[in-house]
């Protein structure tokens, strides 16, 4: 959807007025042109017309784009900086209209003249200067007209590592800025941040949607109704392929509003972090391929963690009937109620190793319980690979809900609830050589691999029934440790709980001659859902749409 109106300046309308009192309504009347001289003469940005009302030039026909604009952070990036007391020149240069953010070289902007037009973050610091298009903005496409955006990072793939992080969001957005927030560097290490090549070196970042309107950013981006045009659109080739980039999940323009409450949405989100509607939770626009088995696909689970989260996950054993409060509330629950990322996109302070000054994780490793380094921060070389345990990660998430007491009280919570959850996946179902393939014992353990070898099968039959010996296996892949879920069981305990004991129920009354569960297994079998109480939740349940699968 374009929102390119053509609404000439106030002055042109009081013309224009004028114009239509005297008769001539079909007449445009131009004083001038829609632009002022650009102060950097060498580079062409033109800033803004009028700086006192933050009208952008590019806003004098852009006039949504520039209404948008006008209320995010950007449009006050400048008087942000002034005011705060410590701010020396060195500052000015993320905080205005520079090269920063785009193709050109330095000094450029405000860098090369410190005009009033170049206060504030505008149109242009990320999409260059604008003069060649305003002077002919019907003129036919080229590089720089009209300036283009990235959705991408950085810059073109191959360029140089200077050059290419002078050319998006990263320019601006990494540890030197000011408070020392580390988006980008967080981001870099990210899964988010990577082009996913499968086993066999195939790219799971095509751009077709089966795969990419998840895992590929501009057509997870086409397929969420962004149809403008953008540097690296269509560009072929999969050393273009995008991960989840800063502009998939942020809107550059704060454009987008949230439902609930018809205002923008906070840090220009494109969509809400805090409705448990799955299909408009941004999280769960993507983290929710396959959670249920498929009686169509012998494929296991995918990416079920926004159905998990909230308590709809799984292969039902028949006659499933859980506590449905404790699996419909916990995590998802209006306790916790920025959802994902209330856990997994934390502001976490510390100390820069390389440097000792402080620093900011902006929480964009998306990780709940990141590894930390010397520093009290995030450990980018390694951040999700160390014990779990309380100097070795960060459990601000779980403590901050209020929720878990202390980082010891929720360590030993996440230990006692894996323990359990590892005990009974491996009953149903233990994978000892870790190859994700059912086999007969000893080279496996638990009850599947009790039957892999007895025919005729009641395992897989492939006729469209979800036998409880699939069901079992798709719970146990989705649950177990390196699981589809990831989560060791914490994004929905009671849910991953009841989910494998109705399991155990049913395989052994399906298939008759299993033997009993172990000790260990029985006990937690005996006693109530869950290593940790359950308390009672004063708020009432999430209203959850069902997920259009
Ligand atoms: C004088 C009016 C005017 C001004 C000022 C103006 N534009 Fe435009 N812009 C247009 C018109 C008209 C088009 C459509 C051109 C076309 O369709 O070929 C356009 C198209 C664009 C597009 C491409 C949209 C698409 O989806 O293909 C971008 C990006 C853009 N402008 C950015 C800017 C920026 C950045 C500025 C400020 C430097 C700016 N414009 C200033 C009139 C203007
Ligand atoms: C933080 C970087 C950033 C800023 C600031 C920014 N843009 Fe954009 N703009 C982008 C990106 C990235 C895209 C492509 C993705 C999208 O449309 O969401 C884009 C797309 C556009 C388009 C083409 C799509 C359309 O909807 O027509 C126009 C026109 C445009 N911007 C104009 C502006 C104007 C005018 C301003 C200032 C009032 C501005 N932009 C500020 C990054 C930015
Ligand atoms: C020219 C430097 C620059 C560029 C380029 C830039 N930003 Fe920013 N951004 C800033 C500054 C400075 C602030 C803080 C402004 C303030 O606090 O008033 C900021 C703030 C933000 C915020 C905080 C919003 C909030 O409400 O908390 C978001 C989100 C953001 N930028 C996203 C982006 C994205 C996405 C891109 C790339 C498409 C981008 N920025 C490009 C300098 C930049
Ligand atoms: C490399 C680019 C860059 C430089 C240089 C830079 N900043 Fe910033 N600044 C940013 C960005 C990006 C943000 C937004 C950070 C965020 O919200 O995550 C920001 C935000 C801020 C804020 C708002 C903080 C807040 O918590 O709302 C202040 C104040 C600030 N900067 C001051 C400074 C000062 C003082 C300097 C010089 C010592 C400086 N900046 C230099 C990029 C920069
Ligand atoms: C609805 C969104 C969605 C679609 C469509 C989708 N995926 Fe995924 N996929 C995800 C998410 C989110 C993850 C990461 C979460 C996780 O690891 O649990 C993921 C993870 C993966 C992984 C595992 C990555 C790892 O780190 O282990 C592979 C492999 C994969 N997808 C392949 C594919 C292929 C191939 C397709 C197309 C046939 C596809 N995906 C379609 C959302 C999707
Ligand atoms: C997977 C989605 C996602 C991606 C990708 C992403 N962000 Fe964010 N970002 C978020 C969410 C969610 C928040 C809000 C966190 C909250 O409120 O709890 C946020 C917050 C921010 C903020 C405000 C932080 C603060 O605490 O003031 C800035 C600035 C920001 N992001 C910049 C970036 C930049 C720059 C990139 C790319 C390097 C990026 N983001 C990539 C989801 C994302
Ligand atoms: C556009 C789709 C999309 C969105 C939106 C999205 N993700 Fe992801 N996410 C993915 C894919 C795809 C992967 C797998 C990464 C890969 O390709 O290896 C992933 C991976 C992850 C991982 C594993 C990271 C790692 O380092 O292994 C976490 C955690 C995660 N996402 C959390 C989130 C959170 C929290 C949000 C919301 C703030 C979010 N995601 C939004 C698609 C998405
Ligand atoms: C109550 C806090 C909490 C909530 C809410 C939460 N997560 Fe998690 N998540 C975790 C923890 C803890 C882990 C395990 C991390 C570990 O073991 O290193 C995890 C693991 C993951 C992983 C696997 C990461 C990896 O390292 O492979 C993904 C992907 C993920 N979560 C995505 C999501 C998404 C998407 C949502 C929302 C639907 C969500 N999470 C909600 C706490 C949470």
């Amino acid at each position: 959807m374009s929102t390119l109106q053509r609404i000439p300046p106030r002055h042109w309308l009081y013309l224009g007025l004028l114009s239509f009192l005297s008769g001539c309504t079909d007449t445009v009347v131009r004083d001038r042109e829609p632009f002022n001289p650009p102060p950097d003469a060498t580079n062409n940005f033109l800033g803004y017309f009028t700086a006192e009302e933050k009208q952008t030039t590019c806003g004098n026909c852009h006039v949504l784009h520039q209404r948008d604009w006008a209320t995010t952070a950007h449009a006050n990036a400048y008087a942000v900086l002034a005011s705060s007391g410590n701010d020396a020149p060195e500052c000015y240069t993320c905080h205005t209209v520079s090269d920063k953010g785009n193709a050109v070289a330095p000094a450029a902007g405000w860098d090369r003249v410190q005009d009033p037009a170049y206060h504030d973050v505008q149109c242009e610091s990320c999409h260059g200067p604008g003069l060649d298009h305003v002077t002919e903005p019907d003129a036919p496409q080229s590089a720089s007209n009209p300036p283009l955006a990235r959705v991408g990072v950085l810059g073109p793939a191959g360029a140089s590592d200077s050059a290419s992080v002078a050319q998006s969001c990263a320019a601006c957005h990494n540890q030197n800025s000011g408070p020392g927030v580390r988006a980008y560097e967080e981001w870099a290490a990210s899964g988010h941040a990577k082009s996913l090549q499968e086993e066999d070196g195939t790219f799971v970042n095509d751009v077709s949607p089966t795969c990419g309107s998840c895992h590929e950013g501009r057509a997870a981006l086409a397929a969420w109704g962004v149809t403008s045009d953008y540097v690296e659109r269509g560009q072929p080739g999969s050393e273009n392929y995008l991960g989840q980039t800063c502009a998939v999940c942020h809107d550059p323009h704060g454009t987008a509003l949230d439902p609930a409450t018809g205002e923008p949405i906070a840090h220009q989100l494109r969509y809400p972090i805090s409705t448990p509607d799955i299909n408009q939770n941004l999280c769960m626009k993507c983290h929710q391929r396959r959670s249920e088995p498929d009686q169509t696909s012998s494929r296991g689970p995918h990416s079920p963690q926004g159905p998990m989260l909230l308590g709809d996950a799984g292969y039902k054993p028949a006659g499933f009937d859980p506590d449905i409060q404790a699996v419909a509330t916990t995590h998802g629950s209006e306790r916790n109620p920025e959802l994902c990322a209330g856990c997994h996109v934390n502001r976490l302070e510390g100390t820069d190793v390389a440097t000792g000054q402080p620093a900011v994780s902006a929480g964009h490793l998306f990780l709940a319980i990141p590894c930390l380094d010397a520093g009290g921060l995030p450990d980018l070389a390694n951040p999700d690979g160390c014990a779990h345990d309380v100097p070795s990660r960060s459990w601000a998430a779980c403590t901050a809900s209020g929720c878990h007491g202390d980082a010891t009280t929720a360590v030993s919570a996440f230990t006692l609830s894996e323990q359990r959850l590892n005990q009974l996946t491996a009953q149903v179902w233990n994978d000892l050589n870790a190859n994700d393939i059912v086999e007969a014992a000893p080279t496996d353990g638990g009850y599947l691999s009790d039957f892999v070898n007895v025919p005729p099968t009641e395992y897989v039959t492939n006729d469209g029934r979800i036998t409880a010996a699939e069901g079992a296996l798709f719970n146990v892949r989705m649950l177990k440790d390196g699981g589809a879920d990831g989560s060791h069981g914490v994004h929905n305990p009671f849910l991953a709980e009841a989910l494998l004991r109705a399991n155990i129920d049913e395989l052994r009354a399906t298939y008759p001659g299993l033997p009993q569960a172990s000790p260990a297994v029985q006990d937690i079998m005996k006693g109530p859902l869950g290593a940790v109480t359950k308390r009672p939740l004063s708020r009432p349940l999430i209203a959850r749409p069902t997920a259009a699968r």
